[in-house]
């Protein structure tokens, strides 16, 4: 079931988390907590590597039952694990989902989050036949929004007290991604 949702464009592979995942995602997770934590409500300074083991059995029983979709994001030549990216909220009347990603620290500012969205995002449409991607992102984190910018997501307008980061309260700008931006129709 899995290897029929790998996609790549060459340069990243977007594929399910899996059970082997763990150690890298891990060190991946350890290197990047400064950075992960201000936005992450998972990320926190005592994480164990079994919170990653439980948290990919979890997101692997999920996407069994349709209800959340985590992946893994690799480097396409080399597979050195350089994040994740979830489709979640998956709203069964609207036919909408909530995106989110990470990139580790050390294998930012390669554009690898775009294009991670874009292949997510086009698998949201075409796979799960929903008829928008949401990201929700922090007015304080202006390196998700030049992702968002970047890639074309439709800037909608700033939703206050839209997101809770521990015990922090942020208004949050709400993008959109639609299958029209990938050329694709709307299908129910
Ligand atoms: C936001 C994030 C996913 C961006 O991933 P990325 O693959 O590095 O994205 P890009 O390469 O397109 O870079 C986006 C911007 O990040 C900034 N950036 C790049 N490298 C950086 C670094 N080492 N440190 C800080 N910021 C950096 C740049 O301003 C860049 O914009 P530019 O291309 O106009 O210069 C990543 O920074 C991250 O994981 N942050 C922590 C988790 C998070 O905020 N997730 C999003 C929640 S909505």
């Amino acid at each position: 079931m899995f290897s029929s949702t790998v996609s790549s464009d060459g340069v990243i592979v977007l594929r399910p988390l899996r059970a082997d995942d763990v150690t890298s995602m891990y060190d991946a997770v350890c290197e990047s907590l400064a950075e992960l934590k201000p936005w992450m409500s998972w990320a926190h300074d005592n994480y164990q590597k079994r919170e990653t083991r439980d948290w990919i059995t979890l997101a692997q029983a999920r996407w069994n039952e349709g209800s959340y979709y985590g992946f893994a994001i690799t480097e396409a030549q080399t597979q050195t694990f350089l994040g994740g990216l979830s489709l979640s909220q998956i709203h069964p009347l609207y036919h909408f989902c909530n995106l989110g990603y990470w990139i580790r620290s050390t294998q930012r500012g390669h554009g690898y989050a775009g294009r991670a969205t874009r292949l997510a995002a086009r698998f949201a449409f075409e796979r799960l036949k929903l008829i928008r991607v949401e990201i929700v992102v922090a007015v304080e984190n202006e390196a998700s929004q030049k992702v968002a910018d970047k890639i074309g997501a439709h800037r909608e307008g700033i939703l206050h007290n839209r997101m809770v980061v521990g015990a922090r309260v942020h208004d949050a700008v709400m993008y959109s991604l639609l299958p029209s931006d990938f050329g694709l129709a709307v299908r129910l």
